[in-house]
């Protein structure tokens, strides 16, 4: 903002403070009402109700819930406050689906698979026998083959991955429907701190503080005969959902299970609906763990509330309605 020149004027100078005083208590009235209406949402939210959304926008099935219509306006008077609430929601054309394999290994692997020759006799060694199913939670729940089932997703995008335990299942299951799905498995595959001390049976030993995360969830795929169906993609889920919406890679559906805390959640909720196809859904695990406050159900209730649409508690997941087709390319 370019500098005024400001008027020493004693009148002048009182108008400033009043109007000051009005901004800030309209920005503390804002970000208040936000949260008290947020609050009294979450009561309503523990209904578990069962879905089967179909693709294309049919709610047919979806039996709605709460959530008011009414928008919040983001704070116009602040920029620095609507920033919170801004989060790029277009992105690059959607390339072909045929085209995003070819896309990823060219820019993120020299067009040589991730795959190939893996594991090195070094790496195997440190590795883990291969469970028959990885270490999980609530990864074979329900909500997978519902969603699989009633939108045939071809790209499918998951943000905190860990193992890859619901990777796989969704691979079985879309192998089961005869879809050419690819699951794209974002995480820095490192877990987070201090994990090993209550997950050491399942984990590699940790070599030169690499938490070998990433080769033994890879391992699990080769073993599962997978590896042309779940594709890992070692980044933070924000820098990986940038890329994807650079690249025009959208999923038909997304399942955001990464960080727990409201503002990760959050963020992730954001960029990923900005890479969710027309019509595709957007779910994740967690609805109702206590972690920061309930964090992750706060962040999903503020987000169907910010657009406008339904969320859907599932089991020990939440779904959201699928993407309406005026707020994203198809
Ligand atoms: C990429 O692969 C080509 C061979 O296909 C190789 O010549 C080149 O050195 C590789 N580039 C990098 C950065 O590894
Ligand atoms: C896929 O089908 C096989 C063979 O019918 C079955 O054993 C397996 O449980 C199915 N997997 C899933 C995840 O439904």
């Amino acid at each position: 903002m370019p500098p005024h020149p400001i008027p020493h004027l004693p009148l002048f100078r009182s108008a400033l403070l009043y109007a000051t005083a009005v901004l800030l208590l309209f920005s503390l009235g804002y970000i208040a009402g936000l949260l008290s209406a947020t609050s009294l949402l979450i009561p309503q939210l523990n209904t578990q109700t069962p879905i089967h959304p179909t693709v294309g926008g049919s709610t047919a099935s979806l039996s709605p819930l709460m959530l008011p219509a009414k928008t919040p306006q983001p704070p116009q008077s602040d920029p620095q406050l609507r920033d919170l609430l801004n989060f790029r929601t277009e992105c690059a054309s959607p390339v072909p689906n045929d085209f995003v394999l070819p896309i990823l290994l060219n820019r993120l692997y020299n067009n040589t698979s991730p795959y190939a020759n893996f594991p090195s006799p070094e790496t195997a060694k440190l590795l883990l026998p291969t469970a028959a199913k990885p270490r999980g939670w609530g990864s074979t729940n329900p909500v997978f083959a519902d969603l699989i089932s009633s939108l045939r997703p071809l790209i499918i995008i998951e943000l905190g991955t860990f193992l890859g335990a619901s990777a796989l299942h969704m691979a079985a299951l879309t192998r089961n429907h005869s879809l050419q799905s690819l699951i794209l498995c974002v995480d820095d595959f490192r877990g987070w701190p201090v994990f090993r001390s209550r997950l050491a049976r399942h984990v590699p030993a940790p070599r030169h503080a690499d938490s070998l995360l990433l080769h033994q969830f890879m391992l699990g795929v080769s073993v599962a005969g997978e590896t042309g169906r779940v594709f890992p993609v070692p980044f933070s889920t924000s820098s990986a959902l940038a890329a994807f919406c650079d690249w025009g890679i959208y999923g038909d559906l997304i399942e955001v299970d990464a960080g727990h805390d409201f503002h990760s959640a959050w963020s992730d909720l954001n960029k990923a609906y900005a890479v969710l196809r027309t019509g595709g859904i957007l779910f994740g695990h967690d609805y109702h763990t206590a972690a920061d406050n309930h964090g992750v159900r706060r962040a999903v209730t503020l987000f169907a509330r910010v657009k406008g649409i339904k969320v859907l508690p599932h089991g020990e997941h939440w779904v959201l309605a699928p993407k309406p087709i005026a707020s994203g390319p198809d």
